[in-house]
């Protein structure tokens, strides 16, 4: 088949694109999420070249895409008020909401379903085209079937030049993973793929939604598919992909050693992982931007089959927010193949002052974890060694150790005077700080802990979190830690307030923890804990 390749800026060429669709053709646009491939929702022939041009089971319904909320309530039985709520905020976006269908939808469209998955696509080349096609358009991700979905003109090319009637561009796809999909068919709200719509906004507008046991895990055998995307491998690269849970340092010490043994493997890694790899890497954004993951990951498999890889170890992307959408595309990349080296799992645990991360600290000492108070090490005798009192000296005096013993109020003085001096402490206590964190982790192990807590308030600035595999924080409400810290330390409220302002707000642990933990009162403190004691556990066994 010839395929027209046309320009998304060209009113003539969304024209052509239009009449082309609306004759029966199909033909690939862009979207937010991922590139589509289009035909007339309602037209049965058309719908049936999607499913021959992909390859894709007649049994995986199709989503229909509309360019206007009057276009909706023709294809359902009936809007409930949710729906309705959803597509007010949501809409146009990333979110595709799933009804029981009407009779305008064959059964080719829905694959054989009485519901249909209807969304409102931000992208204003797809609103456009449906326009000017004059009709809803059904529009799986353009991806020949288990492939990767294409968010960039050039992979779809490579899938779908002579498929397709036409290929629109419209650039690179700014979402990169597809659309959130929620089912209000059933008597719950259910989600059924996480996608740029995150669980927690759904339920902002819904309250609980339950997430599909598919989203997470792999089917059991002969299970039903709530969404029968989901039991198909999917979204896989040609090289075998394995996803690896760990942190920054055990990744790449993980990730070099499989790539000594064989060529062809590549480390699909984030930033904070590059300088501890020392393979053919690629990576797919910072370890705390889930946003920019989920914008590079398809892309970053597609790369990967340029690039000739036969093995990929992916670095386990963190399940919040939009994270969640970029695991579950990853776990099926790999088949659902997760390695874990065999080490201790390693917690940080920070937060705000006056949170309360002690009495988090103790809850988890109590459930048999070992927890390294870090600043209380940064003040041991371990850290102020024979090497680097002397290594002090040299830089502020001998007498800020008479006799080898450390004068603590006189090394502050000194080091303390100027911003340089304090840089030039810091460099030279660090090291040794590090030193001895080592050494007690080291004997932590040794006694057996499966679990080493470091309780950190200043875990991202000292670059512990490299050696984290899971982040906890802790927060609690600002006026609670006001009083908290008021009192412990003895201080004005306007001199808490102050010491508050100089530090990390809610937001940044937010964007980087794996899990928040609320500090309001004792029993839901347990009630929070409880989930995350038994996840990280399970990394254990
Ligand atoms: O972002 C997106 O949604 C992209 C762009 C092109 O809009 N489209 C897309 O479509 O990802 P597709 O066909 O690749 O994925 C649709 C997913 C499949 O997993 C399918 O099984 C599920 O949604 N789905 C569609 N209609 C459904 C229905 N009525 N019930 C349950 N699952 C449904
Ligand atoms: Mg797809």
């Amino acid at each position: 088949m010839n395929t027209l390749i046309l320009n998304g800026k060209e009113p003539e060429h969304i024209k052509l694109a239009g009449e082309l669709l609306s004759k029966g053709e199909i033909v690939g646009i862009p979207t937010e999420t991922v590139y589509g491939l289009a035909a007339d929702a309602t037209d049965p022939e058309a719908v049936r070249k999607i499913f021959a041009a992909k390859g894709r089971p007649a049994d995986n319904p199709l989503i229909v895409h509309i360019a206007a909320l009057s276009q909706w309530a023709p294809l359902v039985q009936k809007i409930p008020e949710q729906a309705m709520r959803l597509a007010e905020r949501f809409w146009p976006g990333p979110l595709t909401i799933i009804l029981e269908k009407s009779d305008l939808i064959p059964m080719e469209t829905s694959g054989g379903l009485s519901t249909v998955g209807v969304r409102f696509p931000a992208h204003p080349v797809a609103q456009a085209v449906i326009r000017a096609a004059g009709t809803p358009l059904a529009a799986p991700s353009a991806n020949r079937s288990g492939r990767p979905s294409p968010t960039t003109f050039s992979h779809l090319r490579a899938d779908m030049e002579g498929r397709a009637a036409a290929l629109l561009d419209g650039g690179d796809c700014g979402v990169g993973v597809e659309s959130t999909v929620v089912s209000l068919a059933g008597k719950r709200p259910r989600l059924l793929r996480p996608g740029g719509v995150t669980l927690s906004e759904l339920e902002s507008v819904l309250g609980e939604v339950d997430v599909d046991p598919a989203v997470l895990h792999r089917l059991q055998e002969g299970a039903v598919a709530s969404s029968p995307g989901m039991k198909y491998r999917h979204y896989a690269p040609r090289a075998e992909v394995v996803l690896v849970d760990a942190s920054p340092q055990e990744y790449a010490n993980y990730v070099n050693r499989e790539a000594e043994q064989s060529l062809g493997t590549y480390a699909l890694c984030f930033e904070e992982d590059k300088p501890y790899l020392q393979c053919g890497s690629l990576s797919f954004g910072s370890r705390y931007d889930s946003a920019a993951q989920a914008h590079l990951l398809f892309f970053s498999l597609d790369r990967l089959d340029q690039l000739g890889a036969r093995h990929v170890y992916a670095h386990m992307p963190a399940k919040r927010g939009i994270g969640l959408a970029v695991y579950n595309r990853l776990i099926r990349a790999a088949g659902f193949q997760i390695e874990r080296p065999e080490k201790p799992v390693v917690v940080g645990l920070t937060g705000p002052s006056g949170a309360g991360k002690s009495t988090v600290g103790k809850m988890l000492q109590e459930a048999g974890w070992a927890v390294i108070d870090c600043d209380g090490l940064t003040k041991s005798p371990a850290v102020y060694d024979r090497d680097c009192i002397h290594a002090l000296q040299t830089e502020f005096g001998e007498d800020i150790a008479p006799g080898g013993t450390l004068d603590r109020r006189l090394l502050a003085s000194r080091a303390l005077s100027s911003p340089g001096k304090k840089k030039r402490l810091e460099a030279i206590v660090f090291p040794h700080i590090m030193r001895a964190l080592q050494g007690k982790m080291r004997d932590t192990i040794d006694a057996g802990y499966k679990v080493i807590v470091l309780d950190a308030p200043t875990l991202f600035e000292a670059g512990l979190d490299d050696q984290c595999d899971r982040i906890l924080a802790v927060t609690a409400p600002w006026e609670q830690r006001l009083a908290r810290v008021m009192q412990r330390d003895g201080l004005t409220r306007r001199q808490a307030e102050a010491r508050f302002e100089a530090q990390h707000d809610e937001e940044f642990f937010r964007a980087r923890a794996d899990h928040m933990i609320r500090n309001e009162d004792q029993s839901a403190l347990k009630a929070a804990l409880d989930p995350i004691l038994k996840e990280i556990s399970d990394l254990t066994c």
